[in-house]
């Protein structure tokens, strides 16, 4: 099989990530429900990951790092907890629906909502978030970079349009974390959602959002915490104000062995190595006549995504015939970002995702091409 979806998931994960989530399964207890050997020693890896994620995204520290299932939970906790009926945000074509769908729900509550549009080949225009501001504009939620054509956002030229005009910026970074350097300080962001499971390497299930310090966000789930027990309320500091009920401990502690790998091995090199697969694959099929590429491949700084269709054939069918006659996994149809497809006019026939990790080689982009061109004859 050759997997080509790790947009999706990534599937070729170091091995010492499963190791670690095995080792905590057995020998991880309950973090900061107890003084035992292993209660401690689950808090002491849970507060390890928080560290090296603050050190991985430039944050403020390792109380900054909130845990959640995954970059959906966390953007849900980050949109519901800090806006209310009559604050304005700005948001873009380009986000998936963890981002779209919370704002929608914000918005049949009093919420107002601009959704900046994209323009050619699926790229911002920065005028239009400066045309766009209201005096009741609280944030910009901008992804880093699109599921679906793999550009990436200019965060710090984001960032810098946000503290000009005193918006709070929130970053969906679910396909760039891991892959990406991403610093909080440098981008003047407030909010970064991630995921474990992508570019991270960790396993699926562990996600969280990663805060500049100052923020008053209201809990989307309140319960044990294993402090303050007698307090009817939750409590407020961080990470706890935002965490709720026993953390998923083998998740993080895959996600710290992840993050191990990517520390030693170097995210540049990585990076490197898959936009060169990235490329290599663009330059194979890009002049395939009866191919449309969506997204702007003008520069190669991009997440390695390339998003195509095959003539007018539905994106599921030639999914379908990559999987069984090539073994090759890609995925079709709509990706959880509506806009994106208006956008390009793919409502109906969806497109065929290719995206690849530090573990495809050139030979399966090869024959990846070659299974393309093979359908091209049929
Ligand atoms: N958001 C993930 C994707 O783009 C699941 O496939």
């Amino acid at each position: 099989m050759i997997y080509a979806d790790s947009a999706a998931t990534s599937l070729h994960k170091p091995p010492q990530v499963a190791q670690a989530v095995y080792d905590a399964v057995l020998h991880l207890g309950n973090s900061g429900r107890g003084g035992n050997s292993p209660s401690l020693d689950s808090a002491r890896t849970i507060f390890s990951c928080r560290q090296k994620l603050s050190r991985l995204f430039e944050g403020e520290g390792p109380e900054q790092v909130v845990f959640s299932s995954n970059a959906t939970e966390s953007l849900n906790i980050a949109l519901k907890g800090l806006f209310q009926p009559g604050d304005h945000i700005l948001t873009t074509e380009l986000e998936h629906n963890s981002v779209l769908r919370p704002l929608y729900e914000l918005e049949h509550q009093g919420v107002l909502l601009t959704i900046l549009p994209c323009r050619n080949h699926g790229t911002l225009d920065p005028a239009d978030g400066a045309a766009a501001l209201r005096p009741n504009t609280k944030a910009l939620v901008c992804t880093h970079a699109s599921n679906v054509t793999g550009n990436v956002n200019p965060l710090s030229a984001l960032g810098d349009f946000c503290h000009t005009h005193g918006l709070l910026f929130l970053v969906d970074a679910a396909q760039t974390a891991g892959i990406f350097p991403l610093s909080m300080r440098r981008d003047q962001i407030h909010v970064l959602a991630f995921t474990g499971h992508k570019s991270l390497l960790g396993p699926q299930g562990i996600g969280g959002l990663c805060l500049k310090k100052g923020l008053s966000i209201r809990p989307l789930k309140t319960g044990g915490t294993g402090v303050h027990s007698f307090q009817r309320s939750h409590p407020d500091s961080l990470p706890t104000a935002l965490e709720a009920g026993t953390l998923n401990a083998p998740g993080i502690a895959g996600l710290s062995a992840g993050l191990d790998y990517l520390f030693e091995t170097g995210m540049d090199l990585l990076r490197a190595r898959e936009q060169a697969l990235l490329r290599a694959f663009y330059e194979r099929v890009a002049p395939l006549p009866g191919i449309t590429l969506y997204g702007d491949f003008s520069g190669w700084d991009r997440a390695p995504i390339l998003s195509l269709n095959v003539r007018d054939l539905p994106s599921s069918l030639v999914a379908d015939q990559l999987q069984e006659r090539f073994g090759i996994a890609v995925r079709a149809g709509a990706h959880c970002a509506p806009l994106v497809h208006r956008r390009f006019g793919t409502v109906e026939q969806g497109m065929v995702r290719f995206s690849f990790s530090w573990g495809n080689t050139l030979e399966e982009v090869e024959a990846i091409a070659d299974a393309l061109q093979t359908l091209l004859e049929d």
